[in-house]
């Protein structure tokens, strides 16, 4: 590689110097967005409760990167409705690489896939918004706690489509993800004198472990989903994306946001056909 074209490529990294913590981190958007922040210069810290594979995905990526100083991407043992186990892996990013300044919110389940609500048991509601809400309200309070010192950060919660509809999910997974913009809302008005920005991203359907189990569907059928976008299939490297945008500085004055990315489909009315099928 020519010097010019490795200056762009450093000029390029949007995390350079950045510290990130990751829940959901060894699998699914959480991994994408683990290796793709590790790309553009941060030190990860990868939180999930699948320890071999966690370690695995933290090895790897240390492998792959360009820093030769430390170790860029450390596993730790959260589970995220655990108030201990948050506090433990937000010190353990400040601990192993000295601040905290981005935190995503990610780790998430479907629970069980049912639409009646007189089969919905109250333990099975209580497990997703254990883990979808008050993991995100423990991992954004402890991201806080060392954030407000620091007088920045930025904190990123993974929320879903079913956080501006209904229909597309079970009662508790639709709850918790309209729950996580309420609350990304709240620590937005909140933490911004303090010069941290909130923000969740809202994916559609993408296929990853968990999406495929929860629907039953593989990947050819994960991307046989209608779509309002034709010619395009969601990634989980499109969540990163968007993700990375969020975390870095280019969207410095972007805070309480819900970025959606759904190809348009949360904006569609089916019950309007005005523009038709033009082929
Ligand atoms: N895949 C989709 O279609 C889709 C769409 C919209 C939103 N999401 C959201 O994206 C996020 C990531 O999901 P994914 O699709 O990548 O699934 P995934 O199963 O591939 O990854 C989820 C990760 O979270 C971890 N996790 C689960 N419970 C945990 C807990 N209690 N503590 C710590 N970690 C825990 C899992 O071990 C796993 O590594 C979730 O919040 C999910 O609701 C996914």
């Amino acid at each position: 590689m020519g010097s010019a074209s490795m200056l762009a490529t450093v000029a390029m990294r949007r995390l350079e110097g950045k510290v990130a913590l990751i829940t959901g981190g060894a699998s699914g958007i959480g991994e994408c967005t683990a290796r793709l922040f590790s790309q553009h210069g941060a030190k990860v810290v990868i939180a999930d409760i699948q320890h071999d594979l966690g370690h695995s995905v933290s090895e790897s990526i240390t492998d792959s990167s360009s820093s030769s100083s430390s170790s860029s991407a450390t596993y730790v043992h959260c589970d995220v409705t655990k108030e201990q186990d948050i506090e433990n892996a937000v010190d353990t990013a400040v601990s192993k690489y000295g601040k905290l300044d981005i935190m995503l919110n990610n780790a998430g389940i479907g629970g069980v896939n049912k639409t009646n609500i007189l089969e919905n048991q109250k333990s099975e509601f209580e497990e997703v918004i254990n883990v979808n809400l008050i993991g995100v309200f423990l991992g954004t309070k402890h991201a806080a706690r060392v954030m407000v010192p620091a007088r920045c950060g930025s904190i990123i919660s993974t929320a879903s489509v079913c956080s501006c509809i209904g229909g597309g999910a079970s009662h508790a997974y639709t709850s918790s993800k309209h729950a996580v913009v309420g609350l990304t809302r709240n620590t937005a008005v909140e933490l911004g004198q303090f010069g941290i920005r909130v923000n969740c991203v809202s994916p559609y359907l993408v296929a990853t472990p968990s999406a495929k189990a929860f629907f039953r569907l593989d990947d050819d059928g994960v991307h046989g989903v209608y779509s309002n976008l034709k010619g395009a299939k969601l990634e989980t490297q499109d969540v990163a994306e968007a993700a990375l945008y969020l975390a870095s500085d280019q969207s410095k004055y972007v805070s309480g946001h819900n970025l959606v990315i759904d190809g348009g489909f949360t904006i569609t009315n089916p019950g309007f056909t005005v523009f038709g099928d033009r082929k």
